[in-house]
């Protein structure tokens, strides 16, 4: 989490830093802060919360400058205070940090034998602590920026900016990402090209143990051994850096509207007529004896749905596991086992460590992506783009049904590939899949009913979702949409689960939202229903028309969706879990875009 960004430019960098560090508020807004190097000296503004709140201070107190850092902080050590907002500053340098440096006491206690004490709880002033000894020593700014590098145990992206230097920053990366982006007479450093968009299309990213020297004639970069490397240069597509609202009130709004059209260009992406055609190298699903599917948080969600189809229709063994339990439980990855990474950043710590620890042990390594570019992705053997453009909201909503429509086609092909699927079955299939963003419309445009809903369910202190089968992981997706922005307590089970303990939660005040298209359970979870409104229990039924008709009278509200066959049910009923949770938040005043203690992208375990 956090966001870094650094310029050596031509003109005043304060405008440009706040320009980047906007880009990526989506990293985390516990406060934010840039520092420039002016007339050869440090200088900087820092403040607690949004960026705007930077933004105020600027215009009473300006920073001059050519050459300049900034970070907006997702807090790890230290509250959210200015005191521990970056950049964080020890003697002659100045340091912003994404990341968690893991050994800061031990060196902390290092420096406090040389007399030097810190002024914040944070780990990264230890970083520029560290760095200033190396300079008080009598070394140059690279070698004490390169020395303490050294030293560091942890994740980082780091940049540093040094007093009397206006054409330096050196950067580092290992374990949090960084990329360099290229001007003409300017260089920059950011946490990823969408910071650095509005100045260069033109990026290098640096790999895990990467250190670069950054002037505005170029970057040199040095291996973790202090070794000369040429990574190379990329132009990132614009199309995948815009970042407006356009004209809708929130992020999330415009994500969720926009589902029918990314969903269209997703599927165009990867069908050629009725072929499922993966990017190269592919994957020979005739040799795969199981799969193992590892994510967090919305995108385990989508692996637990894709379970279904791929043991359903290709029948596969597969095993889900969320990442922060999956890498450190050691479990047994054999031969004939795929290991398949979802993630919508493509950079989440856990995720990206649950990889690196099936490397070398499972026969191949997929992911599912949103950025191309990221780490997850260049890791991967197989990296599958689920082409759902810039997601910014915190809330993950396009990126689930894009994650959704990947998953779903990779089973089609499997399926197809094992025999288990015959070609007019599959065509039949995929025909239903192209006609979605058709129904995804007319989902949205339910959208009067489900804010009806969302009022009500927003006065509710504890909410539950059910759902059965392919239902089950999208009620777990709608508690945690529900949860995340309008801070409803919401949990989720599978409806037959119900009486097995949680049914002693229900009364009047705890609404109950089932999702049920009308599926072979269907009969089944309405039963579940009835157990529910016998004890009071006040149900939103998600369903179809006639799954609404045939549930009979007793219904506190209903949200009819078209009817859709019920493979895809999960990427359709997605968007009515979406909207609830996004009218939910409106009615209580919560911030959609940029809830309380979250960040979207979650770069340390
Ligand atoms: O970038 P990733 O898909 O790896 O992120 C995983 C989770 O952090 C993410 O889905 C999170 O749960 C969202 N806030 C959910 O809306």
């Amino acid at each position: 989490m956090c966001g870094i960004v650094g310029v050596l430019g031509k003109h005043e960098v304060a405008p440009m830093l706040v320009e980047a560090l906007k880009r990526l508020e989506y990293r985390g807004y516990d406060s934010a802060g840039i520092a420039t190097v002016n007339g050869g000296k440090l200088d900087r503004r820092r403040a607690v919360g949004k960026l705007v709140n930077l933004q105020d201070l600027l215009v009473h107190q300006p920073l001059a400058g050519k050459a300049g850092i900034g970070h907006t902080r997702w807090a790890t050590h230290g509250a959210p205070t200015e005191r521990n907002a970056h950049p964080h500053r020890a003697g002659k340098v100045s340091v912003v940090h994404n990341g968690i440096i893991e050994n800061f006491r031990e060196l902390r206690a290092e420096l406090a034998e040389c007399g030097l004490a810190p002024e914040t709880e944070t780990d990264t002033e230890t970083v520029a602590m560290l760095v200033s000894h190396y300079l008080e020593s009598g070394l140059p700014p690279v070698e004490a920026a390169s020395k303490a590098l050294g030293r560091l145990e942890g994740a980082f992206a780091l940049a540093f900016l040094f007093d009397g230097e206006e054409d330096l920053i050196v950067a580092a990366r290992k374990g949090s990402p960084l990329a360099i982006g290229h001007g003409s007479g300017e260089m920059f450093v950011g946490s990823d090209a969408i910071a650095l968009a509005p100045m260069t299309d033109r990026i290098t990213y640096l790999e895990e143990g990467d250190w670069a020297v950054v002037t505005r004639a170029g970057a040199e970069i040095f291996d973790e051994s202090g070794a000369p490397v040429q990574r190379e240069e990329k132009r990132v597509r614009l199309d995948q850096t815009q970042v407006d609202k356009a004209g809708y009130k929130h992020f999330m709004a415009k994500e969720i509207a926009q589902q029918p059209t990314v969903l269209a260009e997703a599927l165009g992406a990867y069908l050629k007529g009725d072929e499922i055609v993966l990017p190269s190298p592919g994957l020979d699903f005739t040799e795969v004896d199981r799969l193992v599917l590892v994510a967090c948080g919305t995108a385990y969600y989508a692996c637990l749905t894709a379970k279904y189809w791929f043991e359903k229709l290709a029948r596969i063994p597969v095993e889900v596991d969320i990442a922060s339990e999956f890498r450190y439980r050691e479990p047994p990855v054999t031969k004939g086992t795929v290991a398949l990474f979802v993630s919508q950043s493509g950079e989440t710590a856990d995720t990206l460590a649950a990889l690196r620890y099936c490397a070398g042990r499972a026969d191949r390594i997929a992911s599912v992506v949103n950025v191309e570019t990221s780490t997850i992705a260049r890791e991967s053997d197989l990296a599958l783009p689920i082409h759902a453009g810039v997601e910014v909201g915190v809330a993950s909503t396009k990126a689930f049904t894009c994650q959704l429509n990947v998953l779903l086609l990779l089973a089609i092909k499997a399926a197809e590939a094992r025999g288990r699927m015959a070609a007019a079955e599959k065509s039949e299939l995929l025909a239903q899949l192209r006609a979605l963003p058709g129904l995804f419309n007319a989902a949205l445009d339910r959208d009067g009913a489900i804010a009806e809903a969302a009022r009500k369910i927003s006065e509710a202190r504890d909410v539950l979702f059910l759902g059965r089968g392919m239902m089950y992981p999208l009620a777990l997706e709608g508690a945690l949409k529900l949860k995340e922005i309008s801070y409803i307590h919401a949990e989720a089970y599978a409806s037959g689960e119900l009486k097995h303990g949680p049914i002693a939660l229900i009364d009047k005040s705890v609404p109950v939202i089932v999702m049920a298209p009308r599926d072979g359970l269907f009969d089944k979870t309405v039963s579940n229903m009835q157990e529910v409104m016998a004890r009071g229990g006040k149900v939103c039924l998600i369903s179809d028309a006639r799954g609404i008709e045939e549930a009979g009278d007793g219904i506190w509200q209903s949200i009819p969706l078209p009817d859709v066959d019920e493979r895809l049910a999960p990427l359709l009923y997605a968007l009515p879990a979406q909207l609830l949770a996004y009218h939910a938040a409106i009615a209580k005043g919560t911030d959609v875009d940029q809830p309380r203690n979250l960040a979207k992208s979650v770069t340390v375990e």
